[in-house]
């Protein structure tokens, strides 16, 4: 079958984007130019070549100096609808946004500004696009929790418009119970939880996601397949797990496509979602992640059927809205 065109047929929707990391080397020059920014690389292709990592930190080094270029509402704001112009090209219906408020408000910029300009973008591409979104405040786990604690104080006059928060950067140290308590105040705020874990952090990282931070998605999720107890307990759970297999492959989770975990997790009956996480980054939007692992490990289209439903049934949108989107 035509893989491209039945991977873009399919109605989908992305829960692991990091707005962040949907910035182009393009829209970095543009935004370096506006705000008076000198940018240590030469060239858009510069920029690119510098994208070969070997782990996460590899990549969160240059995704956080990367981010520095962003400075006003508008910054933010274009950010979004540039994000959104790829989703819609794709295909895609919905997306819930990870943003990392601690890589602005660290260095001066007050968190309105960052969540103003997201929310702007959002609006113009459920009017322009008819794209749902939503929007999930991911603490830095390499901080502490007072800094967390912080930052969902600085998200209160926000609350109403923001719908979970997230867990996000260096993984291995910084457990998922360093942030139990944060956690548990944001619960009692109305926000749902998500956090990564098992992307280089191990199994037990995943179990302390869902017993001490009880969140409703895991973010990648790979090394649960170390655990047959935890593959077990998600599938009963029907945790949805959101896999991003460009981001696996550029970070050296995997070593080649062909080894990517999603065919297994699918057949332990895991509900698995594909996903972009930071396709600036990583080379690819959506479709690409679809299509990379379907090449890499063989999937069939009842299993690109699953994934895409997954994607709604997984989300955060209630029944209806789901049905109005399946
Ligand atoms: N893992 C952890 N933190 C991140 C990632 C990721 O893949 N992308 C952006 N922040
Ligand atoms: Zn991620």
């Amino acid at each position: 079958f035509d893989l491209d065109a039945f991977v873009a047929g399919l109605p989908k929707a992305e829960l692991h984007l990091h707005i962040e990391g949907s910035l182009e080397p393009e829209l970095m020059f543009e935004l370096a130019r506006r705000n008076g920014i000198t940018l240590p690389f030469a060239s858009v292709e510069a920029i690119r070549a510098a994208y070969a990592f070997s782990n996460l930190q590899d990549f969160l080094d240059i995704y956080y100096q990367g981010a520095g270029v962003l400075q006003t509402e508008r910054d933010f704001h274009d950010l979004a609808m540039a994000y959104f112009t790829r989703l819609n090209a794709d295909g895609g219906r919905h997306a819930e946004i990870f943003f990392d408020p601690q890589t602005h408000t660290d260095r001066g910029i007050p968190f309105s500004v960052v969540a103003d300009g997201l929310l702007a973008g959002m609006a113009q591409a459920e009017r322009e696009f008819g794209i749902s979104s939503k929007l999930i405040l991911c603490f830095l786990r390499h901080l502490d929790e007072e800094a967390a604690f912080a930052t969902l104080k600085a998200a209160e006059p926000y609350l109403n418009r923001i719908t979970g928060v997230g867990l996000d950067s260096s993984e291995v140290g910084h457990p998922p119970a360093k942030f139990e308590r944060v956690f548990k105040a944001a619960g009692e705020r109305g926000l749902l939880k998500v956090a990564h874990a098992g992307e280089e952090g191990p199994p037990e990282y995943v179990w302390e996601a869902l017993d001490r931070l009880r969140v409703d998605r895991i973010d990648h999720g790979n090394r649960s397949l170390e655990d047959a107890a935890l593959t077990a307990r998600l599938a009963a759970q029907e945790m949805t797990l959101t896999v991003c297999p460009l981001s696996n492959l550029k970070l050296c989770v995997v070593n080649d496509m062909t080894a990517h975990p999603l065919k297994r997790m699918l057949d332990l009956g895991l509900k698995a979602t594909v996903n972009s996480d930071d396709p600036a980054y990583f080379g690819g939007y959506l479709n690409a992640n679809f299509v990379a692992v379907a090449k890499g490990v063989g999937l069939s289209r009842a299993d690109l059927a699953t994934l895409a439903r997954n994607s709604f049934t997984g989300s955060f949108l209630d029944e209806e809205q789901v049905a109005l989107r399946l």
